[in-house]
């Protein structure tokens, strides 16, 4: 082998390190990745596929759902075949790395669990950093009332103790069973008393196919409603946009220390590409006049 071969072989193994080193180095400050709403239990054609590419063409750091992937309906003998429905539709997109939450149309029998793991890749609750940003998901898919199981906030707490230092924290997971004592104004409830603690900006579920938005006692809650699981029922009685009844998805924007959501409506024939910062709406709904988002606030 000749020396200039050699020294060829070396130039180009300390290029590849360098990218590694560059691929694998800390995530940046100032970055936006995506959340994509349920798509469970009866999809509507085409709505989801539509999301998904919206999104891609925003190129977020990554996209992660609140659960509510696979029709479910507890038949065991359907799993892998809603499982193989889903991946097709997500297949284009495996590019953009993927945070599953479980929700109670992925697992509803041991069977269902073991394949919501295979499938997506991840446990029922686990966290990750991503620059300034901790994200912790929960597990609450089978809570009857979905209040979060004792272990759930027992691996919240130990989560959030073992990431005090991390600027931002975010936790996900499927039922929003706080719409209720948010309204109220309680903050007495145990979720909400680590999320004071610990210093949660926000929390995130989906779970109600409405998007619903409430800052409390310095917490910020939402809902992502559908990103294309049926909201048949509730249009039939006559609830609509200003009922968080819209077909969306949710942009997120971390900078400047901070933690921005951007509500994006689809376009015809699924909706009316309406847009809007999620700090647009409250207790009440939207704060604009629906019919043309860019008006002042209320
Ligand atoms: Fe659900």
């Amino acid at each position: 082998m000749s020396r200039r071969f050699l020294l060829a072989l070396l130039l180009a193994s300390m290029a590849a390190g360098l990218w590694a080193q560059r691929k694998s180095g800390p995530a940046p400050s100032d970055f936006h990745f995506a959340i994509i709403g349920d798509r469970a239990g009866s999809p509507e054609p085409g709505v989801y596929e539509r999301a998904w590419y919206e999104i891609n063409l925003f190129s977020p750091a990554f996209v992660i759902n609140v659960g509510d992937t696979i029709r479910g309906g507890g038949d065991d003998s359907k799993i892998d075949e809603q499982w193989l429905e889903a991946k097709a539709i997500l297949d284009p997109f495996r590019h953009i790395p993927f945070y599953y939450i479980p929700g109670n149309h992925d697992i509803w029998s041991e069977a269902s669990r073991r394949a919501y793991i295979r499938e997506s890749g991840r446990p029922c609750h686990y966290s990750f950093n991503h620059g300034p940003l901790h994200v912790t998901v929960l597990d609450n898919s089978q809570a009857g009332d979905g209040a979060l199981p004792d272990a759930e906030l027992q691996f919240l707490e130990r989560d959030l103790a073992a990431h005090k230092a991390q600027p931002l924290k975010l936790v996900v997971f499927h039922k929003p069973f706080w719409i209720e004592p948010v309204a109220q104004g309680r903050t007495d409830f145990p979720l909400h008393r680590l999320a004071r603690k610990y210093g949660v900006t926000h929390i995130v579920s989906g779970h109600g196919h409405r998007f619903v938005h409430m800052v409390h006692d310095g917490v910020d809650y939402m809902e992502v409603g559908s990103s294309g699981g049926t909201m048949r029922g509730k249009l039939v009685r006559g609830e609509g946009f200003a009922q968080g009844c819209f077909y969306h998805y949710v942009l997120a924007h971390v900078r400047n220390g901070r933690l921005d959501f951007v509500v994006k409506e689809l376009p015809p024939p699924h909706g009316q590409a309406r847009f809007f910062p999620a700090s647009d709406w409250d207790a009440k709904g939207p704060r604009f006049d629906p019919a043309v988002p860019a008006t002042p606030a209320r």
